[in-house]
């Protein structure tokens, strides 16, 4: 398999949290995903400044931004999985998606949009938010892809791994789909 053939999926957690869910959900996804891809997690939301557009200038750029969107540029598709804070989506991680705006590293990019919370709901509010801010990027977000996952801490082990058969077959779904959406894209 060539270097052309390999399908690079960059994933992101919308959880600081240590002992996150999002974030164990998102490291299982990863797991499940095909030899031919790349499954790369972003683990920089924290060091993030908060957007401004006085700092969205070439010449005073964090770093730490320029990493962010050379990930995503770099990217076939795109998964995110978000914790419900306040019926939204956590501040930084809008905060991350805010950076993308004028730079366009999700517009037209597949991505899959996950939501992970204890609730029987599976934080359905966040889910909304974040593809609402997904239709203002002009991403393509992939409906098949697309989850909530309710009951999350019965789903994830008190060391973070995934073992319920159920939502590890239901990240493989949405992972496969987001995959089959990018070769679309980029048919080999
Ligand atoms: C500040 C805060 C606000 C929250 N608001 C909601 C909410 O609106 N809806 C919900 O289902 N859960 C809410 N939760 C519970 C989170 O869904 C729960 O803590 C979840 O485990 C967070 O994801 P994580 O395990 O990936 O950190 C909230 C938690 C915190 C800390």
């Amino acid at each position: 398999m060539s270097a052309a053939d390999r399908m690079k999926i960059q994933a992101v957690s919308g959880s600081l949290r240590a002992n996150s869910t999002n974030s164990a959900l998102v490291r299982a996804a990863g797991e499940c995903a095909d030899a031919e891809v790349d499954f790369a997690v972003f683990e920089g939301l924290d060091t993030l400044r908060h957007y401004s557009p006085e700092l969205d200038r070439a010449d005073v750029l964090p770093a730490s931004v320029l990493e962010w969107r050379k990930q995503l540029a770099s990217a076939d598709g795109v998964l995110i999985c978000t914790p419900e804070y306040a019926f939204g989506m956590p501040g930084s991680l809008k905060n991350a998606l805010d950076w993308v705006v004028s730079s366009g590293e999700l517009w037209r990019k597949p991505v899959a949009a996950l939501s992970a919370s204890p609730s029987a709901l599976g934080g359905e509010k966040a889910h909304a938010a974040l593809l609402l801010t997904l239709t203002a990027l002009e991403a393509q977000t992939v409906e098949e892809a697309s989850l909530t996952i309710a009951f999350s801490r019965s789903k994830v082990t008190p060391e973070g791994s995934v073992e319920d058969e159920a939502t590890l077959a239901a990240l493989k779904n949405s992972l496969d789909a987001l995959v089959s959406a990018a070769r679309l894209k980029n048919p080999i």
